[in-house]
């Protein structure tokens, strides 16, 4: 591949940018209150429109204005199927009755009981000690970003070291990024990222850097965008990272914010790796805002404001009962063991009939991930481990996979919804962390439309599929997309240090 190869050179990236087009101008005049909606939300001050940076979207993003189980209505009035989840948040769909109950009953008991503590909240710490054994102790907060920012601070407090090693790309938190994604509002420690995969690598650089190194954060399931495999890491490899950190006296921080959902006890259980911390949040307050942490006494002592060397962990709203009353009724009515391992049950074989349909219609996609959290991904190029000749042909190929996987996948959600009235993750990327409240005739409507897809847009996925024959003459299990990091580490942490 020439050195200046540009996706321009794409005759498919053409065709499915011009079909998209199309398909843009279709919603533009389909959602004018949306459209409204975003400018009076920037008008009123509210900086870019969007307090969340990550749902916002081109040419603007759909406003909801009610919702309930996996349907939601839109301004301008339609219907759309929620494949989305609310980036993992929104499992339950929208505003389940047990936690709409529970709310209810614990503002009419007091609101937040502020100023003392409540009985929900051991009631939840004991749900929780229950389904980790890896986890003694817990501390809950608001969010997955605080969850993690706590537990940080707490392998820094309990090491008494400082640095904290996290993969390239990997996203923590709003102000927790590895690499090149971290920005102004970043933490202040000093970070080293490493590459997703290279456990030697890895374990090299966590021995490297063992004397000032107070913990190693990961997902053990890899489920950023930015490292999309969304593949469950192989045992061996965590298993290789959990005996390094004991070597080097660092924590191993699992953030299971997104990945528990995987498994009762998580994806640890699911992976039979056992971390010192655990983070959590997300879904388990049903719609409502929370975060966790926990782990072993030795790593969570120290937040017992009696311990002589107390962390002082406060946080005004940590122990809320409205949230935790969500959170208890997540545990009792919607969230059993049971209930998890069905809908992952079924979310792998939804996984294997996108795939399915997707070989028979010679289609240039596969539905990577586990469980049910899954992303479906549009190779232009499949990149294996062979192609990495050197790390100029892979940053090459990284640039030349990421525009196809995002504008295919753009048509691909403009089509779903404007045809089909799914709403299929979000035009950036087709994220399906899938809601529990999904129907079995909503799966079978998705792979009807997609079915319907692969024909309308035959064309321009035959010239897509033209350009990734060699790839496509493997197998998905033989591929192994690659993270979309493209900073080679180098063993001192140059060039890869966060500050
Ligand atoms: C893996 C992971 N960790 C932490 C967070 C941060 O959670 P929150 O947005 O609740 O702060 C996110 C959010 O997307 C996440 O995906």
């Amino acid at each position: 591949m020439s050195s200046n190869h540009n996706h321009n050179e794409s005759p498919a990236l053409t065709a499915i940018q011009q079909a998209a087009a199309v398909l843009i101008e279709e919603y533009v005049n389909a959602n004018p209150k949306s459209a409204e909606a975003f400018k009076d939300a920037k008008a009123s001050g509210i900086a870019g429109g969007t307090n969340r940076a990550s749902i916002f979207y081109n040419p603007f993003p759909l406003t909801f204005v009610n919702a309930s189980e996996a349907t939601a209505v839109t301004a301008d009035g339609q219907q759309i199927t929620d494949f989305l989840g609310n980036y993992t948040a929104g499992l339950f769909g929208f505003s389940p009755d047990p936690v709409k109950l529970a709310v209810i009953k614990a503002m009419e008991n007091g609101h937040a009981l502020g100023g003392a503590p409540n009985l929900t909240e051991a009631r939840v710490a004991k749900q929780f000690t229950k389904r980790f054994p890896s986890m003694d102790m817990v501390r809950f907060s608001n969010t997955g970003t605080e969850a993690n920012s706590y537990a940080i601070h707490t392998a820094r407090a309990v090491t008494g070291k400082n640095k904290v090693m996290m993969y390239d790309g990997a996203y923590h938190g709003a102000w927790i990024h590895g690499g090149k994604a971290a920005g102004p509002l970043d933490t202040p420690y000093e970070k080293i990222t490493v590459p997703y995969g290279d456990a030697d690598l890895i374990a090299r650089a966590i021995a490297k850097n063992a004397v000032d190194l107070a913990a190693l954060i990961i997902e053990p399931v890899s489920i950023s965008p930015m490292v999309y495999l969304k593949k469950a890491s192989p045992p061996a490899y965590l298993q290789k990272l959990r005996e390094t950190c004991d070597a080097a006296g660092c924590a191993l921080i699992f953030d299971e914010v997104m990945t528990s959902r995987l498994a009762p006890g998580g994806a640890q259980a699911l992976l039979g790796i056992t971390p010192d911390l655990t983070t959590f949040g997300k879904y388990y307050g049903g719609g409502l805002p929370f975060g966790g942490f926990g782990g072993k006494r030795k790593w969570m002592e120290r937040h017992d404001p009696a311990h002589p060397k107390s962390i002082n962990s406060g946080g005004t709203f940590n122990q809320n009962a409205i949230c935790l009353a969500a959170v208890e009724a997540v545990f009792e009515n919607l969230w059993s063991e049971e209930q998890c391992t069905n809908h992952n049950a079924k979310a792998e074989r939804f996984k294997r009939a996108i795939n399915e349909l997707a070989i028979k219609h010679d289609a240039p996609c596969r539905a990577y991930g586990t469980g049910s959290l899954l992303t479906i991904i549009w190779q232009k190029q499949v990149v294996t481990e062979e192609h990495y000749a050197d790390n100029q042909t892979k940053h090459e190929l990284n640039l030349v996979a990421k525009m196809c996987v995002f504008k295919c996948a753009e048509l691909f959600w403009f089509y779903m919804l404007q045809r089909h009235n799914i709403l299929a993750g979000s035009p950036k990327l087709n994220y399906l962390t899938l809601p529990t409240t999904l129907k079995d005739s909503d799966y079978d409507h998705f792979l009807k439309a997609m079915a319907k897809f692969f024909e309308a847009h035959k064309t321009e996925l035959a010239m897509l599929s033209a350009e990734t024959k060699a790839g496509l003459e493997k197998t998905p299990e033989e591929v192994e997309l690659i993270a979309m990091s493209t900073t080679p580490y180098d063993e001192n942490g140059q060039g890869s240090v966060v500050h």
